[in-house]
């Protein structure tokens, strides 16, 4: 690890990207696939440290997007290099779906020891969100026998075929793929700023069980016997959609729904869960028991891991029915298993109390803009969401990507989600002193966007 002091500001010194970022920017547009959705600005990095990431071109960022809620424990944190560096030098690839080694059963057994599921679990290990999801779509449908499945508008729950049938945040994501691999209903999820039912926001939480009504009354009474339904699949803070956090009712509803008709709650906890949102899963500050729970992104501190953690009871399937080569790789748990220790050692911690801070000084922000209609979330995992007004509340997705830009001009790496709202999704090492200079930038931007 480099000796020299973290900078305290971001430093930018040419234009972006600079000569050698835009080589690399020119030769992927070249060879790589153009379907990965890339926002305007183009970082392209070199090496990170913490929170600071460098580009090809010697120019420092403050990020705040953390490889989009990823990089969990900061970039390459010493502790994580080295717990990946001692595997590494000892055993890299076995395949667990053939042979044993001692890292796999060290890792469920921690999961089984963290997930909010009283009864005992077992975990399938995957390389990414997407493969945890479609190892709970599986496992549901085989668990329960039934095919059919409930999802919600604007989640986002992966791009491979069984996932993007549950994806609804972009009709880009959809665009050309033709009809759904899976049979999934979508219903209005309870975004209760911009209440899909046009009740008006209320201070009660009421209004949020249209969405329980709309699956209760209408789905369940129309096209949808609940006799035949293997799933709910639900984010309790929506990400790509656009950080927003669910009301505790509905998703007490969508238990109880679960309940009364032997339906599986999986709640996909691949962006909000490891720490994200100031618990280690976004469910616990619901009191959320789900009965399969998905994790990705925010556990290996980048290296590429994913997880689909079941009752136990649930999980009797037999040998070949599910499994990956790569899947639970030694070299991936070892950097999870340390990522998990850090986590509860301190940044769970630092996850809510920075992220309380962070969110304070954004409300300021909004009371200072007319142009941030909110501010919400949990932890480190906050939505700021752009409108024309607060008297109109529109949206303004053109100023959310005006803003987006001129951050990355800046210095500041944040990322948008949903159409109009900004992430704000750190690495959970972030400082009060990290925050003051990011939203320093945040608010000087704002006000230059607005000209
Ligand atoms: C909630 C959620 N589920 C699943 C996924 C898919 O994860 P991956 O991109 O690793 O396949 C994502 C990715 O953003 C996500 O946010």
């Amino acid at each position: 690890m480099s000796t020299i002091a973290p900078p305290k500001k971001p430093q930018i010194n040419t234009a972006l990207p600079g000569p050698l970022g835009q080589k690399i920017v020119e030769a992927d547009a070249q060879f790589v696939t153009p379907s990965y959705p890339r926002p305007s600005f183009k970082l392209v990095a070199d090496r990170a440290e913490g929170v600071w990431v460098t580009d090809v071109d010697g120019n420092v960022f403050l990020d705040c997007n953390a490889g989009v809620a990823v990089c969990s424990t900061g970039h390459c944190h010493p502790e994580v290099v080295s717990a990946i560096q001692e595997q590494t030098a000892k055993l890299i690839h076995m395949c667990g779906t053939d042979y044993y080694y001692r890292q796999m059963p060290d890792l469920a057994r921690k999961l089984d020891e963290i997930v909010p599921i009283k009864a005992p679990t077992r975990t399938h290990f995957a390389n990414s969100g997407t493969e945890a999801i479609e190892t709970a779509l599986k496992l549901a449908m085989h668990a329960t026998g039934r095919e059919k499945f409930i999802a919600f508008f604007n989640s986002f729950h992966g791009r491979t075929l069984g996932s993007l049938s549950l994806t609804s945040s972009r009709v880009a994501q959809r665009r050309g793929f033709r009809r759904q691999a899976l049979d999934v209903t979508h219903v209005p999820y309870a975004y209760c700023l911009r209440c899909p039912f046009n009740l008006g926001r209320c201070d009660d939480n009421s209004c949020c069980l249209g969405s329980i009504d709309w699956i209760e009354n209408r789905l369940f009474k129309t096209t949808m016997p609940p006799e035949e339904c293997a799933g709910i699949v639900v984010e309790c803070v929506q990400g790509e959609g656009g950080y927003v956090p669910a009301p505790k009712e509905f998703l007490q509803g969508l238990r109880r729904i679960c309940d009364e008709h032997g339906i599986l709650l999986i709640v996909d906890e691949v962006q909000s869960g490891m720490g994200r949102t100031g618990k280690m899963f976004a469910c616990e500050h619901y009191d959320l028991e789900p009965d399969i729970i998905t994790i990705a992104k925010g556990i290996g501190s980048g290296l590429p891991i994913g997880a689909c953690v079941a009752r136990a009871d649930l999980m009797d399937w037999k040998p070949g029915a599910h499994a990956s080569t790569f899947g639970g790789n030694p070299v991936c748990i070892a950097a999870a298993l340390k990522t998990i220790e850090l986590l509860e050692r301190e940044l769970i911690a630092n996850s809510a109390e920075t992220g309380a801070y962070l969110q304070d000084g954004l409300k300021k922000l909004m009371q200072k803009h007319d142009c941030i209609g909110d501010v919400r979330g949990l932890g480190m995992m906050i939505g700021v969401e752009f409108v024309e007004s607060k008297k109109t509340m529109k949206p303004a997705p053109e100023l959310r990507d005006k803003i987006e830009y001129n951050c990355f001009e800046r210095g500041l790496i944040i990322l948008g989600a949903g159409a109009n709202t900004i992430r704000w999704s750190p690495p959970l090492i972030l400082t009060r002193e990290n925050v003051d200079v990011g939203l320093e930038i945040f608010d000087e931007v704002i006000s230059a966007s607005l000209s």
